[in-house]
């Protein structure tokens, strides 16, 4: 309560404006610097895409090769798209709005664009429901090396078997439920992590986020340098294998190759599964298309400068992108497990081949518990940000207090995230709502909204009102960009994941089981906003009624 009131009294003398410059309502909350706003859009984006996602989806795509698609899309669809949600999510927050649904219909003028932020409010909820429940994992690995619970036997040639088997019982991707044969220990651990991430949501955006994320993102570079200096100076740690050393590991993740078995690397180039790995590995990453930014925005002063902003949060997560996660564990595991075991997808590359090579590489546990705890910081800061879009929409929307939203989306996500939890066999729900949401919904939201900058609210508008108070100026180019070549590209890109990847996943929904059942559960949860968001709107009618009577 009394942060509540230290947070309406701080955003006194802030009243928004409408459209038309007519005040409506109070900003509720506000970032109290520009380094503390930065650290906060760098800590929700800087996340466990950098560090597992991105290298295993560079070294399956052709390594070296993936990164021309990669800074494609960077620049025509991240940049743009990140400048777009930074101006809407400011411009929302001058008229007292802080939520999708209310920023989209105010920047559209038009109420049915409420609707289509119903999803900049799903999307953020439904990631965190599983990605807390990876965040969980990574403070697990990190204890277990603390207290020296992780025992891989003494036999090296079954080390990558037992480690399988450790990650598999801890997760409980044998089993659905709770008990034995599923999730013992790592349930409890899920419990911590979900309330650790509630405690400083209830503390609010600049008292909560901004003041975990400032000591977070600083912690989480220094985890991350020190593991980097350990891997760039292992040299060639067994003499009896000469080939596997710290170049050829960094030649393994980096020489440009071809993505199918044999074939010159840019043959990668003409491979369209390159180019939708790289733009769904940008999106993830920048954390662009979650309706994030566009919340965190909107808690910025009225005439702050998103533009150099911008840039900088999204440089800086590049940074941990492409130098710390793009050299660390692919480099590693080449350098002790050779090809073949420098190879796997996300969960097999972080959970099963790296604690093997913490096992060979001189002060493992040390190394061991630095990178998960590591891992944590980076989930923990963007769990954090996937909160905050659906507190702010359910306490504007039914105008309620802090601890009566604090309570309301505990318990839907906590529903959703036991239900990822309880129904871990295969990883099926997990792997589910990664796929509509963490990928599809991405897809989805991101060109509803490069639509309605570049489109509904007019480029010239847009970028007139992107310029108020920016340290640079946005390129020239940025104009034809954000109108005519993101739209065009995403939906290219769009149409060729769906015809890749849909029918595989359809069909998956008609032999029913738990991945039918997820998608029931996202449509649920949908259904729910939709109706939420029909409420709010006419409460927003109503108080803008009131204000021009
Ligand atoms: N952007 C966040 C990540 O990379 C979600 O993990």
């Amino acid at each position: 309560m009394q942060e509540e009131g230290q947070e309406e009294g701080q955003a006194e003398g802030q009243a928004g404006e409408a459209g038309g410059g007519r005040p409506i309502r109070k900003q509720r909350d506000q970032w109290t610097s520009r380094v503390g706003v930065i650290f906060a859009v760098a800590g929700s984006a800087v996340g466990l895409g950098n560090f597992l996602r991105f290298p295993g989806q560079a070294a399956e795509n052709g390594g070296g090769a993936f990164m021309v698609p990669y800074f494609i899309a960077f620049l025509l669809l991240g940049i743009p798209i990140c400048w777009a949600e930074w101006t809407m999510g400011r411009m929302g927050g001058r008229m007292g709005f802080h939520s999708s649904p209310a920023i989209y219909g105010a920047v559209a003028g038009k109420p049915r664009w409420r609707f289509m932020g119903a999803l900049g409010v799903l999307i953020p909820i439904i990631i965190y429901m599983y990605y807390v429940v990876i965040e969980s994992w990574c403070l697990g690995y990190a204890l277990a090396y603390l207290t020296g619970s992780i025992d891989l036997g003494n036999d090296p040639s079954a080390y990558g078997e037992r480690s399988a088997a450790w990650f598999g019982d801890f997760v409980g991707i044998g089993a659905n439920g709770l008990g034995d044969g599923g999730v013992a220990t790592s349930v409890y651990l899920w419990a911590l992590v979900f309330a650790v991430n509630f405690i400083f949501i209830y503390r609010g955006v600049s008292r909560g986020i901004e003041t975990f994320c400032k000591y977070a993102v600083p912690a989480m570079a220094l985890c991350a340098v020190v593991v980097l200096v350990r891997v760039l100076t292992l040299g060639t740690p067994n003499p009896e294998l000469p080939d596997q050393n710290v170049l050829n590991g960094l030649g393994f993740m980096w020489n440009p190759k071809s993505s199918a078995a044999d074939g010159a690397w840019v043959g990668s180039l003409a491979d369209p599964g390159v180019w939708l790995a790289a733009t769904g590995q940008i999106f993830f990453s920048l954390s662009v298309g979650f309706g994030i930014i566009i919340n965190y925005a909107s808690y910025l002063q009225r005439d702050k400068d998103v533009v150099l902003s911008g840039l900088t949060a999204s440089s800086t997560n590049e940074f941990f992108e492409v130098c710390l996660g793009g050299l660390i564990t692919i480099p590693a595991a080449f350098i002790f497990l050779g090809a073949a075991g420098a190879t796997g997808g996300t969960f097999g590359l972080g959970f099963n081949a790296l604690p093997v090579v913490f096992l060979y590489m001189p002060g493992g546990a040390f190394f061991g518990f630095l990178w998960f705890f590591m891992l944590f910081l980076a989930a923990i800061t963007s769990s954090l940000s996937m909160l905050q879009p659906g507190i702010a929409f359910l306490e504007e929307g039914l105008d309620i207090n802090r601890h009566t939203s604090v309570t309301l989306l505990g318990l839907l996500t906590g529903a959703g995230s036991l239900f990822v939890v309880y129904f871990s066999e295969g990883l099926a729900a997990l792997d589910t709502m990664d796929f509509w949401i963490g990928t599809a919904g991405i897809f989805v939201l991101a060109t509803l909204q490069v639509i309605l900058f570049g489109w509904v609210l007019g480029v010239d508008k847009g970028v007139e009102e992107a310029q108020r108070g920016a340290q640079i100026n946005l390129p020239k180019v940025f104009r034809f960009v954000v109108k005519y070549v993101s739209p065009l590209y995403l939906l290219t890109i769009f149409a060729l994941w769906s015809n890749q990847n849909l029918p595989g996943y359809i069909e998956s929904l008609r032999q029913g089981g738990i991945p039918l059942v997820t998608v029931g559960v996202i449509v649920g949860v949908f259904v729910l906003f939709l109706v939420l968001v029909r409420i709010a709107g006419s409460r927003w009618d109503e108080e803008a009624a009131h204000h021009q009577g």
